[in-house]
């Protein structure tokens, strides 16, 4: 089949066309892969997500879902997959905690270009090691959306499994690949996945392994996923999380000195940037309120161990990247 949209397909904007979708690729699904398995790399973002839930309703325990939690997740965020897909959705979810492997593979690396490479290695070889030990797989299922296919160099490129080893041999079900990302996110709620799942702001491939800046140590990692928290948390209390497109704490390399009781302490510093893109490759600076500042500030000095200063990026891209990675 060409990669092309058709060019008469309706734009899903509503529950209405979203429901009519899925019932077409439900159709669509179980003509494709009669009763043979079907193996996904299931990360939790919304195009995974969406994916998985059409082939659970498609062809149930047949579908195989994988999620790899290579450490640098989000807070909470392996939890919510497993909650929503083995839980919610009675998924065939097999999760594998590989962070330690992770971990161990990236220390000491301090080239983000490495570290980008390593993390994406390792996870082919995680996901593929959970491939090898299965029975009757025949099918890949990929997140694939349309401006994937459009941009011949799509900013996934790190993520996807595309290099899996080819004694694999699987053939591909892709079932949102011709739909933009709003109507993926509008079958996502049809299907009756969580908001704040269908809703994310967009994630790097490598995840928080940018985040945290240079050489990854856990105690840097700890602080990033801590501070990213309560930043996340403060962005959906004040309703600003469905206003800017990406938000996030950075933990740079090295130590500030602070003062608690008249004893000076080293600490780390963390980073926040808030900007909003149409297109990524251009980006403005969020002007996050002065007294939401001071709030996220005081939460993180207060409740996260090791960190004693807190600064606000206001770099826009060009010239600064919207990671610092
Ligand atoms: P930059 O930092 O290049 O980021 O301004 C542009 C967008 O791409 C995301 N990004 C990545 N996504 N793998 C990904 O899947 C990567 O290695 C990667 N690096 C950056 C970034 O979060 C932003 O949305």
């Amino acid at each position: 089949m060409a990669n092309i949209r058709d060019p008469k397909m309706k734009r899903i904007t509503n529950k209405t066309l979203a429901n009519a979708f899925i019932n077409e690729q439900v159709k669509a699904i179980k003509k494709q892969v009669g009763s043979k398995k079907v193996l996904l790399a299931l990360s939790g973002g919304v195009d995974s997500s969406v994916v998985a839930a059409l082939l659970i309703k498609a062809i149930g325990k047949n579908l195989v879902a994988v999620h790899v939690n290579h450490g640098l997740l989000r807070k909470g965020e392996p939890e919510q997959v497993i909650k929503v897909f083995r839980h919610n959705l009675k998924a065939n979810l097999i999760y594998v905690d590989a962070s330690k492997e992770f971990l161990n593979k990236l220390k000491g690396v301090n080239d983000p270009e490495k570290k980008r490479k390593i993390i994406g290695k390792v996870f082919i070889d995680v996901f593929a090691r959970e491939a090898k030990k299965l029975k009757g797989v025949a099918y890949l299922a990929q997140g694939t959306i349309y401006p994937d296919i459009i941009e011949s160099k799509g900013v996934k490129a790190h993520h996807n499994v595309g290099g899996l080893p080819k004694d694999l041999n699987f053939k591909l079900v892709e079932p949102v690949k011709f739909l933009y990302k709003d109507e993926v996110r509008q079958v996502g709620l049809a299907l009756g996945l969580p908001h704040d799942m269908v809703y994310r702001q967009p994630f790097p491939g490598p995840g928080l392994g940018v985040r945290c800046l240079g050489a990854i140590t856990l105690d840097r990692l700890t602080a990033l996923k801590e501070t990213d928290y309560i930043l996340r948390d403060e962005f959906k209390k004040a309703k600003l999380d469905q206003k800017v497109w990406q938000y996030f704490t950075i933990i740079p390399e090295g130590k500030s000195t602070g003062v608690i009781n008249g004893k000076r302490l080293y600490g780390y510093v963390a980073v926040i940037r808030a900007v909003n893109t149409k297109d990524a490759m251009s980006a403005t600076i969020e002007e996050l309120p002065y007294a939401f500042l001071k709030k996220v500030t005081n939460r993180i000095l207060k409740e996260v161990k090791n960190v004693n200063r807190v600064v606000y990026d206001i770099t826009p891209k060009p010239i600064g990247t919207i990671e610092w990675e």
